[in-house]
């Protein structure tokens, strides 16, 4: 399949999604109270499903990634080019991971959890009291490795802003 020279609207809705829904998603995990042994309360509610929301875009972009793929700008000197497509990856990769251990992480618990309410939230595994610490380790150690990634991303993005000073900004805008 021949590389796409520019991303398509498709591709910059789902960057951008993915950007707000992250922007809701992360206050919402450390705001939340400790529910420690009781019974998860509304904030627990809309961090799983703010999280299996973001699980389905991000799983939807990398189909959309994979069938349409974009060439990394030709102008970038070659390691440049090699690290972002690095970068890009391990940020899908530590989505999903983000994602998935936290789904782990509420079936373990053996909660019975809605989604937005509307349908109850099917659970990938059964209650563990031994797995719910292991998963507490991963779903912690994937959300800080992903938010130190994303640091990395967006200094990226600004360094070509404000001290290369070319367009690779205009890459990911509308238009
Ligand atoms: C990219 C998506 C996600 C991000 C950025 C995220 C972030 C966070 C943060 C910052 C915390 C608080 C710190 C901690 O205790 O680890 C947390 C806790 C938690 N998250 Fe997530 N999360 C995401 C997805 C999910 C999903 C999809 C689920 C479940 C379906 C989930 C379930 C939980 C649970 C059960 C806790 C621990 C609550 C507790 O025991 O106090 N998370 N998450
Ligand atoms: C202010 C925040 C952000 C800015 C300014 C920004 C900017 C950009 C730019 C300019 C590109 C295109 C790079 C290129 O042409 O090589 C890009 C791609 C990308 N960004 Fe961001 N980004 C931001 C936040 C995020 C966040 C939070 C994520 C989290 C997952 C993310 C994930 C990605 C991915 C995976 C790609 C590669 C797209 C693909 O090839 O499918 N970005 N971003």
């Amino acid at each position: 399949m021949t590389a796409q020279l520019q991303y398509g609207t498709t591709a910059k809705i789902f960057h951008w999604l993915i950007v707000l829904l992250l922007l809701i998603q992360f206050p919402i995990g450390w705001l939340m109270p400790d529910v420690h042994g009781g019974k998860p309360g509304d904030a627990m509610t809309f961090h799983v499903s703010f999280g299996l929301t973001i699980l389905a875009v991000i799983a939807l972009r990398l189909v959309w990634r994979l069938i349409q793929p974009v060439a990394p700008e030709s102008s970038l000197p070659p390691w440049q080019r090699l690290s972002s497509e690095a970068v890009h990856g391990l940020l899908y990769a530590l989505v999903l991971a983000t994602t998935i251990s936290g789904w782990l992480f509420a079936s373990f618990r053996g909660w019975s959890l809605s989604f937005f309410y509307i349908a109850p939230l099917p659970m990938l595994a059964s209650q563990s009291a031994s797995a719910v610490k292991t998963i507490d380790g991963w779903h912690q150690a994937a959300e800080w490795a992903l938010l130190v990634v994303i640091a990395l991303h967006v200094a990226a993005a600004f360094v070509h802003v404000f001290i290369y000073r070319d367009r690779i900004i205009q890459r990911m805008l509308p238009g």
